[in-house]
């Protein structure tokens, strides 16, 4: 009895401990789109734990075209960006779309992007009164999109700790000092899989170091942001401050990725936004019900393009559909639709859809998309096939990974054709074993330890009551280059060889010398 009592004291003391209910959150969402909805899901999941979150949201509506915000539980701290910009920043999207069409996405409208959201970033840093709020609320920790690294400059001006969230695999595994064998780990943009020839790592090893220049130059199209926002002295590094984050959590699953060496401090979070699905509309119903046994498709692709700016790539799409026996569910703006082409008739467009109870539905058999992480994460989640039009950014590693699976394969852009499209279409739903496939990613992806949202909540609370992530953190991330890989060990080491070799054989030649000589001396 006495015993117990005493247990239940130490539990109550302990419980503050235990639970850190009503800790303060900051959420941090400076990119819209699909990142949007990931910084949105993850603030409802923590506010549903009982901490009080704020959301420091750079774009109102989320820049998702089509689609209704749900009602926050959560505060949300926004501004707007002046009209004319943003009028401005749609059009070069818009100009990009068409590039990515035609099979340029090169270098260039990457680095395009990373200036448009460092000139973003300078209007943010410039709104003083918000984050001088922000500072005096003394938030506990932060959850910052990682991929923008913005985000790193506000927190290093806020001061606060914080959990950078990556909102797809690794694109930046060497610059948080992540080992990343070359002979088995792919390089961001690499195109490879794990299983690599011998020109493949050669490939692979050029890729590493073309990343470097590659990364210098996307921190470059910040240093005249830093500059204006931090004195001189106090003026940060980005390298340095993707060291500070306490915790990296990746959007990603190894149901997904090749398998491949982590830190404590890198934890693999995906499927956040894949969920079980709910019963669709009666009108989808409906549609749905005429697929008779061939089912239908869901094609989306992506959150921020409701629609496409070339004209050829949508007829080519639009007569590939035609082609195929299933119906066909397309998020597409209806008013974009131009009037005089016609509407295959297996086809239904729709401004928004919800992609996740849509795969879930039991009659769908695959999906279209640009290879979204998200979209990935819920096709395999409901164990859907894929056929993918890979655009930008980590879309192609993402299906490259898809295909080595074998959950389906992709189409490169400029290759688009109707007859291709629908040939392709054929191939992974007639044949079973892509299905098959699917489900097997789909048990491996479900029957993880703990469901995403769970282990999303308490790494965060334990961040949070370890007072950080510095037990996490390896000595690596802070011993100099050559002391990580021994450099100086071997080079002493080096040295004592020669030194004891060059002994040894000075000894030996003296020895045999004297013994040569005194044979002469001998027979003399
Ligand atoms: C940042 O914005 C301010 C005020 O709008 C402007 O004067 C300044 O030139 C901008 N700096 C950079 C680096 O873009």
């Amino acid at each position: 009895m006495a015993a117990d009592r005493k247990h239940m004291i130490l539990l109550f003391f302990m419980q503050p401990f235990l639970l850190p209910h009503g800790a303060k959150i900051l959420t941090l969402c400076f990119v819209g789109g699909s990142h949007y909805l990931l910084m949105d899901e993850m603030s409802r999941l923590l506010h549903d734990s009982g901490h009080e979150v704020r959301m420091l949201l750079q774009f109102g509506d989320g820049m998702l075209p089509g689609y209704k915000m749900r009602p926050s539980p959560y505060q949300i701290t926004t501004w707007s960006l002046d009209e004319g910009y943003l009028q401005e920043f749609r059009e070069v999207f818009l100009q990009h779309q068409k590039d990515f069409f035609m099979g340029r996405n090169g270098l260039g409208a990457y680095l395009a992007f990373m200036g448009q959201l460092s000139h973003q970033c300078n209007i943010t840093l410039h709104k003083s009164d918000i984050f001088n709020s922000l500072r005096d609320e003394k938030y506990d920790i932060a959850v910052i999109d990682a991929f923008n690294p913005c985000s790193f400059l506000a927190m290093e001006k806020l001061g606060i700790p914080f959990i950078a969230f990556f909102p797809g695999m690794f694109a930046n595994a060497a610059q948080i000092g992540i080992p990343s064998p070359l002979s088995y780990v792919p390089v961001f943009q690499s195109q490879l899989t794990d299983h690599m020839d011998f020109w493949g790592r050669v490939k692979n090893t050029f890729m590493y170091f073309a990343s470097h220049i590659v990364e210098r130059k996307v921190q470059a199209t910040f240093e005249d942001v830093i500059k204006e926002h931090f004195p001189v002295g106090s003026r940060p590094c980005l390298s340095d401050l993707y060291l500070k984050a306490e915790l990296w959590i990746y959007n990603t699953d190894f149901a997904f990725d090749f398998a491949r060496p982590l830190l404590p401090h890198v934890q693999y979070i995906g499927g956040l936004l894949a969920k079980p699905a709910k019963p669709v509309s009666q009108e989808l119903e409906d549609f749905i019900s005429q697929s008779g046994e061939a089912g239908f498709i869901v094609v989306t692709l992506g959150s921020m393009i409701p629609s496409l700016t070339l004209i050829e790539v949508l007829k080519e799409m639009n007569a590939g559909f035609a082609k195929v026996p299933q119906k066909v569910i397309w998020r597409y703006q209806i008013s974009q639709w131009p009037r005089e082409l016609e509407l295959a008739p297996n086809v239904k467009i729709m401004d928004w859809l919800s992609q996740n109870d849509l795969l879930g539905h039991p009659k769908v058999r695959l999906l279209v998309t640009h290879g979204g992480m998200n979209s990935l994460m819920e096709a395999i989640y409901h164990g859907v096939p894929v056929v993918a039009i890979p655009l930008f950014g980590d879309q192609f590693d993402n299906m490259v990974r898809i295909k080595a699976k074998k959950m389906g394969t992709f189409i490169p852009p400029e290759q688009l054709k109707a007859e291709i499209l629908a040939t392709t279409i054929r191939k992974i739903t007639d044949d079973k074993s892509y299905k098959i496939s699917a489900m097997n990613l789909r048990v491996i992806q479900r029957s993880r330890p703990f469901p995403p949202g769970r282990q999303f909540v308490r790494w965060v609370e334990h961040i949070i009551q370890a007072g950080g992530g510095h037990h996490l953190h390896p000595y690596s991330l802070q011993q100099p280059w050559y002391q990580q890989y021994l450099l100086d060990v071997i080079l002493f080491l080096s040295v004592c060889l020669i030194v004891t070799g060059y002994s040894i054989l000075k000894v030996l030649r003296f020895v045999v010398g004297n013994l040569c000589s005194s044979g002469k001396q001998k027979q003399n």
